[in-house]
């Protein structure tokens, strides 16, 4: 196959999920948007995420005042709210999660709530802020990760099949595909360094 450069590499890594990033202001208000740069960092202990902010947005001077946000992944039944939450910002006091119908569920461990209707919520505490080109890179360390009961299987792992994610890619929405194999599952296993 011919292979053609691509002049200006624009997300080329893909898909990455549309999540929701809940931010509080000093009183408590909270301020949700949309986030197609949500990415894992840090695996496990500690469990750390990057999510990448332009410095126009509220949720960016929010979060870095007050080091605390909520990532939240929706199901693909959000997707005209998920839509809708990133096309306004919550700067001029509007309340998005009234808006658009999502309710602000308290945090554990956090002053930002999350939102009660997607499935997985991270509650996390930003360790630091890089300037990355247009955007700014928070890593914010997982203090508390919910998941809904049902979609929680053996020793914790989450259903992916029933996750119903939504996914984000070239400007468009996509849902989760079919599962194709487990870790692991490939001849490489037995090939690889004990
Ligand atoms: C699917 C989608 C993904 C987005 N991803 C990001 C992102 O990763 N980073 C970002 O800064 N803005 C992103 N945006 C734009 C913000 O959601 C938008 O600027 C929003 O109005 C910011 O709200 P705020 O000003 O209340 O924080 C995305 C928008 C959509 C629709």
């Amino acid at each position: 196959m011919e292979k053609i450069k691509v002049e200006t590499p624009f997300r080329p890594v893909f898909p990455s999920p549309a999540g929701l990033i809940v931010s509080a202001d000093e009183k408590g208000k909270p301020n949700i948007m949309t986030a197609g740069e949500i990415f894992n960092i840090g695996l496990r202990n500690p469990c750390i995420i990057g999510i990448a902010l332009r410095k126009a947005t509220y949720s960016h001077s929010l979060i870095s005042r007050t080091g605390e946000f909520t990532a939240n992944l929706p199901p693909r039944s959000l997707l005209e709210k998920v839509d809708g939450i990133g096309m306004v910002s919550g700067r001029d006091g509007r309340d998005k999660f009234a808006e658009f119908g999502l309710h602000p569920l308290p945090s554990l461990s956090v002053k930002p709530p999350v939102v009660e209707e997607c499935p997985v919520n991270l509650e996390c505490r930003v360790l630091s802020v890089t300037v990355v080109g247009d955007h700014d890179l928070f890593l914010g360390e997982v203090l508390c990760m919910r998941v809904d009961a049902d979609k929680l299987g053996e020793n914790q792992r989450m259903l992916i099949d029933r996750m119903e994610s939504l996914l984000y890619a070239e400007w468009e929405y996509y849902g989760i595909g079919e599962k194709l194999g487990n870790f692991g599952f490939s001849k490489g296993r037995d090939l690889r360094l004990r």
